[in-house]
């Protein structure tokens, strides 16, 4: 029997020690002053108990993991319509790369890009105005979490839109290929707004249970679990652009990042963790948050790839 309680509060002193911690995001002022030395884990047992250690209460901005809710979204909107416009390999390249989209007709690869998850946006839009859509998403992360004090930052926001030249290009090119067909305004609005999610390595464990326990929290179904079996395929393969093979060597679960620092991990059945570390590798990923789950994955045996008896 493995005793969470104390690897959560090991794993937390861990780092603590860690001289490696990776470079803060600094593309906006509001990531560029986030310190350092944060570290926060928290994990979320499919029996309701939780474990959390260090900075785990303090919310950071989420931004790309915000992409997975996202998703479901759109999913819930449409459902597999949305394949005819994203596709659900692997992209090899940065979250933000353009280079793909001119040979694949401006088909993004993922969802869980950039330019996936700005299409994700614009179907969400088919059917709602961008004030609708962020409401819906606010309303959803904290149904999800069981928590009505989630909010977006709108200076993060308001930041994300006045550095947004990347983005833009991404929408105005999808749109040259007829793959996108809201206001482009509108629709990065919305998707810098999703972005903004502020949240909590407790509220952000707490809003990945559906994807831990097939779809449902609390007993209470969210998507189907076919559904939730799919988002967690796609997590693992996608989930942290170019790093996406190495977080699933080295870790082995359903995994999605953010340039904020956090990460939100799955284990199937078992627990939904996330992790806040603001440092970042050069592929946009929480340095310590990927270290952290690697020394967790080895205390617990969670890998999705590890022999299960029955
Ligand atoms: O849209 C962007 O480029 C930023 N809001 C960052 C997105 C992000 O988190 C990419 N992930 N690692």
């Amino acid at each position: 029997m493995v005793d969470l309680a104390a690897i959560v509060a090991e794993i937390a002193e861990e780092m603590r020690a860690e001289t490696r911690r990776g470079t803060v995001a600094s593309y906006i002022p509001p990531l560029a002053c986030v310190a350092v030395d944060k570290f926060g884990l928290a994990v979320v047992m499919a029996d309701g108990a939780i474990h959390a250690a260090g900075d785990a209460e303090e919310a950071f901005s989420i931004q790309s993991i915000s992409k997975v809710f996202a998703l479901t979204l759109a999913l819930g909107a449409v459902g597999d319509q949305l394949w005819a416009r994203v596709g659900r390999e692997p992209s090899g390249s940065a979250f933000n790369s353009i280079v793909q989209l001119e040979t694949e007709h401006g088909i993004p690869r993922n969802p869980f890009i950039n330019a996936g998850a700005i299409v994700v946006c614009d179907v969400l839009l088919g059917r709602l105005q961008p004030r609708e859509a962020i409401g819906q998403m606010l309303r959803f992360v904290r149904e999800l979490a069981g928590d009505e004090h989630i909010t977006i930052d709108e200076t993060v926001a308001q930041a994300e839109q006045d550095t947004g030249f990347r983005n833009n290009a991404l929408a105005n090119y999808m749109r040259a290929f007829g793959n996108l067909n809201g206001d482009v305004d509108l629709v990065l609005g919305t998707y810098f707004h999703f972005c903004a999610l502020a949240m909590s390595c407790r509220q952000l464990a707490l809003a990945g249970r559906f994807l831990m326990d097939g779809g449902r929290v609390d007993g209470h179904r969210i998507i189907s679990d076919k559904r939730a079996r799919r988002i967690n395929a796609l997590m693992m393969s996608c989930g942290h652009y170019d790093n996406s093979g190495d977080f699933a060597y080295r870790i082995g679960l359903p995994g999605k990042s953010g340039v904020g620092g956090g990460i939100l991990a799955v284990a199937p059945g078992i627990a939904s963790i996330a992790v806040w570390s603001p440092g970042l590798n050069a592929e946009g990923n929480s340095e310590l948050g990927q270290r952290a789950l690697e020394r967790l994955v080895q205390y617990t045996g969670w890998s999705v790839f590890e022999p299960r008896v029955g």
